[in-house]
């Protein structure tokens, strides 16, 4: 009997190395396409394969290459993009249902044949509006990159592009489209609203857009640092300097832990630094380190804070207060005790809020009525600030989905059926294409892209001077 259940822990034991193991490897996501659009190659960032969509795209839909590449971008994604003169989607097919992380990436470029100020659209994620009015940025600045969290558990996920518009029209540079960890977004947050600390549940079912993504008291981690490609960048314009704080930094291994904040929600380059508050004699100081993050009102927000206790000499000695927005959200947190006695391990904390007239969202960590002298009173890791969609699925502008999806002219009602179900036929027709990267054999992508139309239904080859290659 002895010797059976001691194969069975043996077998338990050496099933959970196997799964640590597996815990280890790098997140790969069921659903993974990256597309370069408008593009007749491929490209390669940071060693992802943004796949070109010019054999599944309609001829009728331009794509364009920037005649002179500008200098400070090395990315060969925004070296081209592809344009829209009339509502026309993405269809992606989704094997994992879930949480998806999507990304649009948006950069205006020099070309004598299109003028970027006829650029406004829409874009709508399934029934999702999450841009309204979008120019895509501006020229000579910087690419524009959109994300969005969205839970989806039917077997596509539309994008659809919708110029505002007959004179305007829409474009994108490029797509992702990537299932989430399963345990990046947890389904219930606590609601800080005045006084009252309150769950708020069904958080994943709602759809959220990254605004702020920040790694505090460090250097940008890029999406070549990142265990699911992102985007995290410095606190400085972002925290009311003080005196007594201070930047750590911490060279040591980060001990993710099962069931605590894994490398997926943030990496090891986030909960590697942090600012402190340190009490060097025997006083605690009496002060917050505060962050504020310029937010848009109407909307609540999701605040996920990370902290990772890298600064501590030993176990215990670590208690602050969180607030935001001024509201007390976390008292007497204790790092020690919510990592199970660990240093060095990370946690996070997802607070929601609504977004008041202020236009700031505020973020403070303090010495709570437990911190201890010559020790550190408050630490902060990591911010990201996700807008969560309105009512009606809003996540930008006013109008809903069913408005927009109106606004397209056109000549009579039957027509809009015969959209409708030219749709309906499209999406059943949707084409698979198949591509193996080079050396590892193994990256599918299927996806399809349909364009849509309401007036040129009928007039055969219509509009077409959008049509060509520059
Ligand atoms: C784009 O065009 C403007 C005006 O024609 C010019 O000033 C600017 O240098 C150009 N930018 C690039 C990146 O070529
Ligand atoms: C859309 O944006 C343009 C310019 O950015 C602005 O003039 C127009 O009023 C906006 N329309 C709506 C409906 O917000
Ligand atoms: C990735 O992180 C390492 C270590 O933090 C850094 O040296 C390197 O420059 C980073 N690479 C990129 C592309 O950000
Ligand atoms: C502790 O140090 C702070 C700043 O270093 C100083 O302002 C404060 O007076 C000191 N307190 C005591 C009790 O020495
Ligand atoms: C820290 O901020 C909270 C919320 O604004 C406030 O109640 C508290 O008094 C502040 N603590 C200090 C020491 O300023
Ligand atoms: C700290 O202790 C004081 C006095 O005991 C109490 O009034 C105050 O509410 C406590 N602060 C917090 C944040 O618990
Ligand atoms: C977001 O949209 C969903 C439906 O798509 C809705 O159930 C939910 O209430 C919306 N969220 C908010 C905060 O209004």
């Amino acid at each position: 009997m002895e010797t059976a259940s001691a194969k069975s822990v043996f077998f338990v034991l050496l099933l959970s190395l196997l799964s640590l193991h597996v815990f280890s490897l790098s997140f790969s996501p069921i659903d993974n396409y990256l597309i370069d659009c408008g593009s007749t190659v491929d490209a390669t960032v940071d060693n992802r394969l943004f796949v070109s969509d010019s054999s599944c795209a309609d001829s009728s839909y331009l794509l364009l290459a920037s005649s002179s590449r500008s200098v400070q971008l090395s990315d060969r994604i925004y070296d081209s993009a592809r344009f829209f003169d009339r509502p026309s989607r993405y269809v992606f097919k989704i094997r994992d249902q879930g949480t998806h992380m999507v990304r649009l990436h948006f950069h205006q470029f020099n070309s004598s044949k299109i003028d970027f100020d006829d650029a406004q659209f829409h874009v709508l994620v399934n029934n999702y509006v999450v841009l309204s009015n979008f120019s895509g940025g501006h020229q000579m600045s910087s690419p524009v990159v959109k994300e969005y969290l969205i839970w989806v558990d039917t077997e596509k996920l539309v994008l659809t592009f919708f110029p505002t518009k007959k004179s305007k029209f829409a474009f994108v540079n490029a797509i992702e489209v990537i299932s989430a960890p399963k345990d990046l977004i947890l389904d219930t947050a606590q609601f800080v609203n005045g006084d009252k600390v309150e769950n708020f549940d069904r958080l994943t079912k709602q759809a959220l857009e990254v605004i702020h993504r920040v790694n505090v008291g460090g250097v940008k981690v890029t999406p070549f640092n990142d265990t699911v490609w992102r985007t995290w960048v410095p606190d400085d314009q972002f925290f009311r300097s003080i005196d007594v704080s201070r930047r750590v930094y911490f060279g040591g291994r980060i001990k993710y832990q099962d069931g605590g904040a894994s490398r997926e929600v943030g990496p090891d380059n986030v909960y590697g630094t942090a600012r402190v508050i340190a009490s060097a004699n025997a006083s605690i100081p009496n002060v917050n380190m505060t962050w504020d993050f310029p937010v848009i009102d109407g909307y609540k927000y999701l605040i996920r804070l990370h902290f990772c206790d890298i600064a501590s000499i030993s176990l215990g000695l670590l208690y602050f207060n969180v607030y935001v927005n001024e509201n007390l959200a976390y008292k007497d947190l204790d790092l020690s005790f919510v990592t199970g006695y660990a240093l060095a391990s990370p946690f996070y904390a997802d607070f929601v809020v609504d977004g008041d007239h202020s236009g700031v969202l505020s973020v403070s960590v303090g010495p709570s009525n437990k911190s201890i002298e010559y020790a550190i009173d408050g630490i902060l890791n990591g911010v990201e600030i996700m807008k969560m969609n309105k009512s009606m699925g809003i996540l930008d502008g006013e109008l809903c989905e069913g408005v927009i999806l109106k606004s397209w002219p056109r000549t009579n009602i039957s027509l809009w059926f015969a959209f409708l179900a030219a749709v309906c036929v499209l999406l059943s027709l949707s084409v698979f294409v198949t591509r193996k990267k080079r050396n590892e054999g193994k990256n599918s992508v299927a996806w399809s892209k349909l364009p849509m139309d309401v007036s040129e239904v009928n007039s055969s080859h219509g509009n077409q001077q959008m049509s060509g290659k520059l």
